[in-house]
């Protein structure tokens, strides 16, 4: 008897809003003009990966304003639908207007920039080898989708090893070599800059140098190039980053290959320093910039180097990607260390299976 009255009461309720129209309050709200399909995004970036270092990306990204629509990607549900609700309910502080989530690649659509910080972390006893295949297991899953949805995309891979992964991204994309870029040693110059400028107390962005070659143990600090306002730190002290040097500058060099590792001893991973770095970089390909960035690009053919590896070199980002790479004139000794580096990574590459 009740679930007979409460059905005919929703029936003539029904009847009542469609004899007399009754309007919700969005349509008596709005008066639409347009009834067509909306464009799709113009500067969509995507974060595969919701660690501590894609969240950081995410975060740089949608402070610098940078994209229209964010979305982000994981395999952890749960941790995903909850970093996407986090940064929803702070829409009314942001400028980005979407932020979309899913383990399904279908929501990256039509992106611009493709993050990709996903990855698996070294285990106790586990070879470097060992992990490299473990990422690229899981890259050859990630990278196929991102194409798929997005063929028109950059993609700047951060997963490490970043130049290994940046070379194996290129191979499963299919995309052209420029791309796909890897963050590189983005963040070793930045560290270096940092570390240089303050031991001579002025702000980082006013000390220029380098670090070229591969993000890591193998790195090429371009002591060569260093200078602040044009004077070249070499013409002051001739002996500066080598053994013989009184002031012993090479530390600071050394102090950039061990900071990750430090970084991380303290407090358990590092994600700060590249979240704020890869927005960098999204910058110059979003706003067509043309600004020069060290990033891992595929160098096969440059400074003697004969193998199909990526590592850092000046590069010029722009909305194509890498526009081009700066002809650094280096010294023999400092491309004596960037073939060792193109070398060590080649070593890891060369076993790497299905790629
Ligand atoms: N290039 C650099 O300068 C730099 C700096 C710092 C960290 N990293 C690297 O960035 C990576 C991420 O570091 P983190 O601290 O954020 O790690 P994390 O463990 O916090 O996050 C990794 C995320 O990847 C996700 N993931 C794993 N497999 C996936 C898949 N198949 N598809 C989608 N998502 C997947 C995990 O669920 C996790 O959320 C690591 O490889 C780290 O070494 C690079």
């Amino acid at each position: 008897m009740l679930i007979t009255c409460w059905y005919l009461y929703i029936s003539a309720r029904s009847i009542i809003r469609q004899t007399f129209n009754m309007a919700s309050i969005l349509q008596k709200l709005i008066t639409p003009l347009f009834s067509g399909t909306p464009e799709p995004p113009r500067n969509k970036v995507t974060v595969v990966g919701v660690g501590q270092v894609g969240m950081a990306c995410a975060v740089s990204i949608l402070l610098r304003e940078l994209a229209d629509e964010l979305a982000l990607v994981d395999v952890m549900e749960d941790k995903l639908k909850g970093e996407m609700m986090d940064l929803q309910h702070g829409s009314l502080f942001l400028k980005t207007p979407k932020i979309v989530a899913g383990k399904d690649y279908s929501v990256t659509a039509n992106s611009r920039i493709v993050v990709v910080t996903a990855g698996v972390r070294q285990q106790e006893g586990e070879s470097r080898l060992n992990l490299v295949q473990r990422n690229v297991n899981i890259f050859k899953h990630i990278v196929p989708q991102i194409v798929k949805h997005s063929p028109d995309c950059i993609i700047i891979v951060v997963s490490n090893p970043v130049d290994v992964l940046t070379y194996v991204t290129w191979k499963l994309s299919g995309l052209p070599k420029h791309r796909v870029i890897g963050s590189g040693t983005n963040l070793d110059s930045a560290r270096f800059r940092y570390l240089m400028a303050d031991k001579l107390g002025i702000h980082a962005s006013s000390f220029n140098g380098w670090i070229l070659g591969e993000h890591g143990d193998t790195s090429v600090p371009v002591w060569s190039g260093t200078n602040v306002a044009g004077v070249n730190l070499q013409t002051l002290n001739p002996d500066i980053g080598t053994d013989d040097d009184q002031e012993n500058w090479k530390e600071t060099h050394k102090q950039v290959v061990d900071s990750a590792y430090e970084v991380i001893k303290l407090k358990g991973y590092t994600n700060w320093a590249i979240g704020l770095s890869v927005a960098d970089l999204t910058e110059s390909l979003i706003r067509n910039m043309n600004r020069i960035h060290p990033v891992s690009t595929m160098v096969k053919g440059m400074y003697g180097i004969e193998d199909e590896v990526y590592l850092s070199l000046p590069c010029i980002l722009n909305s194509g990607g890498v526009a081009s790479v700066v002809n650094m004139t280096l010294t023999d000794d400092e491309i004596g260390q960037l073939k060792e580096s193109a070398d060590t990574l080649w070593g890891i590459q060369k076993d790497l299976t299905d790629v």
